[in-house]
């Protein structure tokens, strides 16, 4: 096994420090967009006069065989090398060498440095990732915004909550919807970070090399589809390039914002599947039972989304402290930024996948009789009684005081009555514009929820 560096040292590594700085068991991921950086920089060599064109051909056929072997899912790599980087250097070494252009796979190296292949190969791999990402987010908003309008249409309505009590009916439309937006936030969020990444390629170990860079400019890279709309330019400073991790940390961001948003999403799922609320029954095909209590339907896959959401904010810190002191430019604690950005990726797709399969219609029934039991509470209407003297003309700080005190007598155990049996005479002590027949109209989950004329309402 050849290393990238040798030359220099009189003894071989250590046994367990070649184990412990070893990268390869997680990096192979990197592998294919290894293989596009390296086409990019043997492009640039060419160019510079540093290869010669039948070195180039055999460079980039060689390149490409192993693209190939990565794509049909045939590529094994050597796992006794350090990392990605250095297995496939020595892969080209060996293929080429058969095919008599031994030399010109020494010259892949030339002025390069896996300081910055590896940040090369990592944004690579981000795109690429978020890209997937973001389309099964879309077919997870499309569901939502398919639930928020089905439910719409059904005129199926809710109690609102703050604090966990009854606040003021909503429309279970505008519930879904409301986590529609969320996640439309966390789409334009990854679509940020893709902004913001810049594809360079020149810094070498730090501080550039003696390529011209005017030349490379010019000739900045659009072969490989995968590249999409990214171009490859110079590093404006090698020593930030080579040292940059904030595309990691935002990205790793903007994945636990996600994943806070599906937690919420699936707690109240949970909630809402408690006999205690009773509000939907989750389709069997995404439930498990207990091994001990044969009665048992548990709610495991909210659950699991929202237990995962520990994992990718620690992946988040994990980032954020590994690079929180380091001194510039490349430092080997970098390479610990790779798991925990490879496994928010990972987890958030997988819960992606399964929230998208399972927030459909089919999937999750409402049982409406439950929820209408709920919305029998009066002190949901309160507000509207409240409204009701405001819009004539009772300043909202009485009227409020006035609501307060009827439904203090509701809760006071001295009446049982709901408001809307008490007697007209009643009612009117506490204001006369106060009757039976109104408070009869008021407590209506409808007329609540159509009352409310400041917001957007989602088409159904
Ligand atoms: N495995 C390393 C990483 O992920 C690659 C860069 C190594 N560079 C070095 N100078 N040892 O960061």
């Amino acid at each position: 096994m050849s290393k990238l560096w040798g030359g220099r040292f009189k003894k071989p590594t250590n046994k367990f420090v070649e184990v412990f700085g070893r990268s390869i068991q997680f990096d192979y991921k990197l592998a294919r967009y290894d293989c596009f950086g390296s086409l990019a920089h043997i492009q640039i060599l060419k160019d510079a006069g540093l290869l010669l064109p039948a070195e180039y051909d055999a460079l980039a056929k060689g390149l490409k065989v192993i693209i190939q072997e990565i794509e049909n899912d045939q590529f094994i790599p050597d796992f006794s090398f350090e990392d990605i980087h250095s297995y496939i250097q020595s892969r080209l070494e060996k293929d080429l060498e058969k095919e008599g252009f031994g030399e010109a796979a020494l010259k892949l190296h030339t002025c390069r440095s896996r300081n910055d292949q590896v940040v090369f190969d990592t944004k690579l791999y981000c795109l690429i990732n978020i890209e997937e990402t973001a389309s099964i987010l879309s077919v997870l908003r499309d569901h939502l915004l398919d639930l928020a309008k089905k439910t719409a249409e059904q005129q199926i309505f809710i109690p609102g909550y703050t604090h966990l009590q009854h606040a003021i009916p909503v429309a279970l439309g505008e519930y879904f919807h409301a986590y529609y937006e969320m996640l439309t936030r966390d789409h334009k969020r990854l679509m940020n970070a893709i902004g913001n990444i810049e594809l360079t390629l020149g810094s070498g170990a730090l501080a550039g090399t003696f390529i011209n860079s005017q030349k490379y400019n010019q000739n900045a890279v659009k072969f490989v589809a995968e590249l999409k709309s990214k171009i490859i330019t110079p590093p404006s400073n090698s020593l930030d390039a080579v040292s940059d991790r904030d595309f990691v940390i935002e990205i790793l961001s903007a994945l636990a914002i996600l994943g806070m948003h599906l937690s919420r999403l699936s707690e109240d799922m949970i909630l809402w599947a408690s006999k205690e609320f009773d509000f939907i029954d989750i389709d069997d095909a995404f439930c498990t039972g207990s091994s001990l209590m044969p009665q048992k339907k548990n709610p495991d896959v909210f659950e699991l989304v929202r237990g995962q959401t520990g994992r990718l904010y620690g992946n988040l810190m994990n980032v954020l402290v590994v690079m929180k002191g380091l001194p510039l430019a490349y430092n080997r604690d970098m390479q610990h930024d790779k798991e925990p950005l490879f496994d928010s990726f990972k987890v958030i797709q997988q819960s992606l996948r399964v929230l998208a399969e399972l927030l459909t219609n089919k999937n999750i029934s409402f049982k409406t009789k439950n929820i209408e039991n709920q919305l029998k509470d009066e002190s949901l209407y309160a507000t509207d009684i409240a409204d009701y003297l405001v819009k004539n003309q009772v300043p909202f700080k009485k009227a409020h005081e006035i609501v307060g005190k009827l439904i203090a007598l509701k809760y006071s155990g001295k009446e049982e009555e709901q408001l809307r049996d008490l007697d007209d005479s009643v009612l009117k002590e506490y204001h006369p514009l106060l009757n039976s027949k109104i408070i009869k109209q008021i407590i209506n989950p409808r007329t609540s929820v159509e009352s409310k004329e400041s917001v957007k309402r989602i088409k159904r």
